[in-house]
């Protein structure tokens, strides 16, 4: 199969949207990561283990998921302004079945609800199709965590499965719930792809994690290679 992947296409600085962009993280951007990594209601909502998390801790995965140049992590900005958001990430990159995991925080509280979320993922998710030529995008998410279920549904995610009662909150057991798409579903919901997302080339680094529970241990890097994947 050929392997006609321009790096610049394939992990490119930019991805552009109509109200947010995402673009790769930057070193000076520890304080706002560190915040949101801190933040209770945060790790409420994203973790399976919501005790302190320690400045190392943060760091270290700051260089090593967010900043690293084979990480696949963008920083989500507002357009109008710039202002920095978030996070959204891929890991767990498949070559062989063509399958990834996705990720995604927005670390600022009064940016909830604005439908920002939801065209981050938009814009990570044709990515994922467009010019990583994946398969399938999958990621799990907290029963309670309803916002960012709708959020995921809007942009097509199909819930696949649970781990019943695999989490402690709020003095209930909830269900860790499985969701996925395919490229198919994506081609079918999105025949135009996302309104205003362009990608453009430049030079940085950066994945992590939004649909993170703390769980994924396992989340690969995605950087780097010019290599065409999934069966197409
Ligand atoms: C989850 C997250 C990415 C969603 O992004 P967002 O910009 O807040 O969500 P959007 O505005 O795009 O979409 C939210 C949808 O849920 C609905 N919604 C908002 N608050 C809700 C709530 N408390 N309960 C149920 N639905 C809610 C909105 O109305 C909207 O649906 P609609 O367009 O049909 O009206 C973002 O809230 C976030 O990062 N939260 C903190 C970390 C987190 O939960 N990460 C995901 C871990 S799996």
């Amino acid at each position: 199969m050929a392997l006609d992947i321009d790096p610049a296409r394939w992990h490119p600085d930019t991805i552009r949207g109509r109200r947010v962009f995402l673009r790769r993280h930057r070193s000076d951007q520890f304080p706002a990561i560190l915040r949101w990594y801190r933040d209770p209601e945060v790790a409420r909502l994203t973790r399976f283990q919501v005790g302190p998390v320690s400045d190392d801790e943060v760091r270290r995965y700051f260089q090593l998921r967010l900043l690293s140049p084979d990480a696949f992590a963008y920083a989500i900005h507002l357009a109008e302004g710039d202002r920095l958001i978030g996070t959204t990430t891929l890991s767990a990159l498949d070559p062989d079945n063509g399958s990834v995991l996705f990720h995604i925080t927005i670390g600022e509280h009064d940016c909830w609800g604005h439908g920002y979320g939801t065209e981050a993922t938009e814009l990570m998710v044709a990515h994922a199709f467009d010019a990583l030529t994946l398969h399938r995008v999958g990621l799990s998410v907290f029963e309670f965590n309803t916002r960012a279920v709708r959020a995921y549904e809007k942009v097509g995610f199909r819930v696949e499965g649970r781990s019943r009662e695999a989490v402690w909150r709020d003095g209930s057991y909830w269900d860790e719930i499985h969701m996925g798409i395919l490229e198919s579903d994506w081609r079918r919901l999105h025949p135009r792809g996302v309104p205003g997302g362009r990608t453009a080339r430049g030079a940085a680094g950066g994945p992590d994690d939004g649909a993170d529970t703390g769980r994924d241990g396992d989340r690969d890097t995605a950087g780097g290679q010019p290599l065409r994947y999934g069966r197409r």
